[in-house]
């Protein structure tokens, strides 16, 4: 049995040894946007997980563009340290190519950690004025974001380019921009989210266009080999929002703009977004991406067991999948895939007796 789940792919100069990813997951735990002892232990863990990347959580790049204080950024000396330690820490003991999402929150920052609510920092947490496309709130409860101006875009634009250099030098495989979930690059696309009168807004075309400026900074700012690409939406699942077809349209911009790869996930615009989650809920996007864009395609969400993700790549629907829950809920996740499928997985030499191959337990059933 040769399964394609298991067969390897090369994004860029990055080759993969197979087409799993552990997704961006925040955690929460940083210090203004340094990474903390818990990434340590959470990274390395997943570092070993049996998938060929491991992309590390939406790391704002601002201090503005976090989610939380406790999310993870990449706009000082010390977080650029603190990565490097990470990322030398999981190469040195873990399997996996390492990926990072860069991030801008927009009108989704200054917001309490999941645990704490998620809801917008109230006037005693020390909140923070955020920024947008146009003057419009995530939903009913959350404070308008000031529309964003020229300079706030030159900002923001090079503040990309600069997290994508110290992720370079922190020493990343790989670059994804944060497209989707309604987040800054995303709430661009959206006309949900973006009313501009200028040359930023309107068609779709023009919605697009600071999203592919900066993919192209960025693109232009790090090596030519290094895989780089995007997490977007297939469908902003409200009345009004992104369709499977903008999708397609965007990532085709974002293939001629000289990124690698994306992935397609979707929902979060606004809190009227009413996304329908089901098993595999953005193959179909991803499917029509892939097939229309021509763009190495990802996709993830409610993708859990190792049969659902070889028919996933082996129909031919997407080429890579990625797990967040799954991952989190068993850490090996690739390692039982690899036994489910018949497949060879590489495992630190310090795991090595707890093999299939070796360790007749593994077999064994309640
Ligand atoms: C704890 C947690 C943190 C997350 N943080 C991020 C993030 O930093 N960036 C992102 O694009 N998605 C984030 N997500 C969404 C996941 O990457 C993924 O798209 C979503 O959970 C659906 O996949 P799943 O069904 O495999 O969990 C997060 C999800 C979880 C559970």
């Amino acid at each position: 049995m040769t399964s394609a789940l298991f067969s390897p792919i090369r994004l860029a100069d990055l080759e993969l040894a197979n087409r799993i990813a552990v997704s961006p997951m925040c955690q929460y735990s940083a210090d203004d946007g340094v990474a903390s002892d818990w990434h340590i232990g959470h990274l390395g863990m997943l570092a070993n997980s049996g998938a060929a990347m491991l992309v590390v959580e939406a790391t704002g790049i601002e201090r503005r563009g976090r989610i939380t204080h406790g999310c993870l950024g990449l706009y000082s000396d010390d977080c650029e340290a603190a990565l490097a330690r990470l990322v030398a820490h999981c190469r040195r003991y873990g399997t996996a190519k390492l990926g990072i999402q860069l991030a801008h929150a927009g009108r989704k920052a200054s917001a309490r950690r999941p645990w704490e609510g998620a809801q917008p920092l109230s006037a005693t947490d020390d909140p923070w004025e955020t920024i947008a496309p146009s003057p419009i709130p995530f939903g009913p409860d959350w404070p308008i974001p000031r529309e964003m101006t020229s300079a706030d875009m030159a900002r923001v634009r090079d503040g990309f380019v600069n997290a994508a250099k110290r992720a370079v030098r922190a020493g990343i495989d790989a670059i994804e921009l944060h497209g989707a979930h309604g987040y800054l690059l995303h709430s661009f696309v959206s006309p949900i989210s973006n009313k501009r009168g200028d040359e930023y807004g309107g068609l779709l075309e023009a919605r697009m266009r600071y999203p592919l400026e900066i993919a192209r900074a960025v693109r232009a700012a790090i090596p030519k080999g290094m895989p780089l690409g995007a997490r977007i939406t297939g469908n902003d699942w409200v009345e009004g929002g992104l369709t499977p077809d903008d999708a397609a349209a965007f990532a085709r911009a974002l293939k001629h703009a000289g990124l690698d790869f994306v992935c397609i996930s979707s929902g979060g615009i606004s809190t009227d977004s009413r996304p329908t989650l089901v098993a595999n809920t953005n193959v179909e996007f991803a499917e029509r991406v892939k097939r229309e864009a021509g763009i190495a395609t990802r996709t993830v969400g409610l993708i859990a067991t190792p049969k659902q993700a070889e028919a996933i790549v082996a129909e031919g629907k997407a080429d890579m999948v990625a797990l967040a829950r799954a991952m989190l809920d068993n850490p090996h996740w690739g390692w039982h895939a690899a036994r489910a499928l018949g497949a060879d997985v590489v495992r630190p030499p310090q795991y090595q007796r707890a093999a299939p191959k070796v360790w007749a337990g593994a077999t064994y059933r309640d």
